[in-house]
């Protein structure tokens, strides 16, 4: 975090540089086991509570709702996430940013420490059951050959590691910003979600986006 020249030139030399970033982060870790433990830890701690918990909370249960709660989600699916962020494969201004000085490795640590902490989970505002929002999200549309959500996302939204992230009590203005931005191919970075935002209307995606906040 404290170098930007060094994100700068890693930056230029592309993934050659990243990848050799990687490689000598991980040598220091493999030489002395028993330091690692330590150390590592205290900076992730120190780069949440300075930098991500003004958005996200240190929790990882954000109280801005265009902010995603990062609580309990699947660490791989964060460090994905951070890692396209900072390549620019997801376009976000502010994100961009925020990733742009991590390393492999802090991705990687990240990702894992708002993964094990406690989602607080929410409650939706009109599509409980047996509303448009909970019929989606359960059994998709067929006459627009929409898939249920819960088909790749889980019945509870839980999610599928590695790839299918968890949705459950996420925030519903986050949601509907999210399948927006695949629709519109604002977000990139995931075809599958291309394919399907494409046979939403904003209307569906309001009540989809709402079920899913209260899901549990
Ligand atoms: C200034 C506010 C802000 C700060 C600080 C911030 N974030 Fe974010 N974060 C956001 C916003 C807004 C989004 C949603 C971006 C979008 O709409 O694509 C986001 C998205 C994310 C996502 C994607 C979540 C998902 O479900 O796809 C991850 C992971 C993430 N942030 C991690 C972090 C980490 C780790 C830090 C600290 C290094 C951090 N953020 C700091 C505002 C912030
Ligand atoms: C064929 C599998 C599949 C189906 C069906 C599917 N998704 Fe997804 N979804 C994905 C994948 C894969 C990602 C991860 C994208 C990435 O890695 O960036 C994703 C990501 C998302 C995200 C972004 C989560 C975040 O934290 O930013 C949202 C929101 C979402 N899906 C909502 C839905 C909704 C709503 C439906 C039903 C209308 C749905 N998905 C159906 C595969 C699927």
């Amino acid at each position: 975090m404290k170098f930007p020249a060094i994100a700068l030139i890693a930056a230029s030399l592309l993934s050659a540089g990243v990848a050799s970033a990687a490689e000598a982060a991980k040598a220091p870790a493999a030489a002395s086991a028993s330091a690692a433990t330590d150390a590592p830890k205290a900076s992730v701690e120190s780069m949440v509570t300075t930098v991500c918990a003004a958005c996200h909370n240190a929790d990882g249960n954000s109280v801005i709702t265009a902010n995603p709660r990062l609580a309990g989600q699947h660490p791989a699916y964060m460090t994905k996430q951070l890692t396209e962020f900072k390549s620019g494969a997801r376009n976000n201004a502010v994100m961009s940013a925020m990733a742009a000085t991590l390393t492999p490795e802090d991705m990687v640590k990240l990702g894992q420490y708002f993964a094990t902490q406690k989602p607080k989970g929410g409650n939706a505002k009109e599509n409980g059951p047996g509303s448009l929002g909970e019929k989606i999200y359960k059994g998709g549309i067929a006459a627009k050959q929409l898939p249920a959500c819960a088909s790749c996302h889980g019945p509870t939204g839980s999610g599928i590691p590695v790839m299918f992230p968890r949705l459950s009590g996420q925030h519903a203005e986050y949601t509907g910003i999210q399948l927006k931005a695949f629709r519109s191919g604002e977000r990139a970075n995931a075809p599958m979600m291309k394919v399907i935002a494409d046979k939403m209307s904003d209307l569906e995606i309001a009540a989809v986006s709402d079920y899913i906040q209260g899901l549990h």
